[in-house]
């Protein structure tokens, strides 16, 4: 039988490769300060008002309100006087505006200008299996973080990009599994402090220490905790080569996707060393399905690991194998429906 007209269409795979398009339009809309200017004009603008506040011309203004209408980000409709107005589409408020406590700005900032930079190296990070800093920005990354840290803009840059994800994440993985056992804890690689602020909003009787790099450890201080809390200490070091701070559990967000299995054991023994017996470690990550069917923020992470870090995502049975390998037990998974999930392992008592 003759396949339907509509079958043979290839919608999905036109809409992969514009897809880029799509991410583009996000990006520049963002950066140029379209929704936190329609946001604050609170009245819906025309296409020639928006150009006037932002310094851009009147056509390419808009074909990209329109654009943004189209990828329902923002919505148009006719005024009393038959011209077109624009507003803000509900999310686009919520997740799109700087100064929104949800807001999404700083990771599309570093999408559009850093990852997206090292994306257009993939072939090459596929065929030589390594990251492309050396193609994308021209500085070697034998010292990974060295070469993600090249300039004190670019870590502030990247520590927002960290930071702003856990605007819509932070509580889940943290209240994933019930840790107010745990009085001390100690975020290592805990950047710029976003999962200690959960931690303490949550367990009202924990301290937490936030465990990173010196230069981290002072801009966190400086751009990233705003007002002095108690509960929350820093402790600069390398988590690779100093000794780490005693606790009862040790936090490591997105910190093992960063490296290969071997440095992730060599860590793994380190906290298991230091962690207080009873005590345990809370391994946050995204999570790829066991039998390779997705989901697809996982797959097109680990893509993005390869043109960016010396890692990969992993399957939990992946991240329970290297627990287990570090000599953590009881290790339980919690997925919490959302990009990023929790897994909990206990250094058990004799
Ligand atoms: C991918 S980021 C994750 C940040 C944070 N845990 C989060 O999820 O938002 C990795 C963190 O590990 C820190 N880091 C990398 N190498 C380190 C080392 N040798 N010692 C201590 N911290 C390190 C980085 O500075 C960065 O803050």
């Amino acid at each position: 039988m003759a396949a339907a007209k509509e079958d043979i269409y290839p919608k999905r795979i036109l809409e992969y490769m514009e897809g880029f398009m799509m991410s583009k339009t996000l990006f520049v809309a963002c950066e140029l300060g379209v929704f936190d200017h329609l946001h604050a004009s609170g009245r819906p603008l025309t296409a020639e008002e928006v150009a006037q506040e932002l310094g851009t011309s009147k056509d390419g203004t808009e074909r990209l309100l329109s654009a943004c209408v189209g990828l329902e980000l923002l919505s148009a409709q006719s005024d009393e006087t038959g011209r077109v107005v624009y507003s803000n589409a509900e999310m686009s408020s919520m997740f799109l505006t700087k100064s929104s406590p949800r807001s999404l700005y700083h990771s599309i900032e570093y999408n559009s200008n850093t990852i997206y930079l090292c994306w257009r190296y993939l072939t090459d990070a596929i065929r030589e299996g390594t990251n492309q800093y050396e193609r994308a920005f021209g500085i070697s990354s034998k010292d990974l973080f060295k070469a993600l840290y090249r300039s004190e803009e670019e870590m502030v840059k990247f520590m927002q990009l960290m930071n702003s994800i856990w605007n819509i994440c932070g509580q889940d993985v943290i209240s994933a599994f019930n840790l107010s056992q745990f009085r001390s804890i100690c975020d290592l690689g805990g950047c710029s402090g976003a999962l200690a602020k959960q931690c303490v909003s949550i367990y009202p009787t924990c301290k937490v220490t936030i465990f990173d790099l010196p230069e981290v450890v002072r801009v966190c201080r400086d751009h990233f905790l705003s007002e002095e809390n108690e509960r929350i200490l820093l402790h600069e070091g390398d988590f690779f080569n100093d000794d780490l701070p005693e606790a009862d559990l040790y936090i490591l967000a997105r910190i093992l996707h960063d490296w290969t299995d071997d440095r992730c054991i060599d860590l793994l023994n380190k906290v298991y060393q230091a962690c207080r017996p009873g005590g345990g470690v809370l391994v946050i990550e995204s999570l790829l399905y066991e039998d390779d069917s997705g989901p697809l923020s996982a797959q097109l992470y680990t893509l993005n690991m390869l043109v960016q870090t010396e890692g990969r995502e992993r399957k939990a049975s992946e991240y329970t194998h290297l627990l287990d390998a570090a000599g953590f037990r009881d290790t339980h998974v919690h997925m919490t429906g959302k990009l990023y999930h929790s897994i909990l392992a206990r250094k058990m008592t004799e």
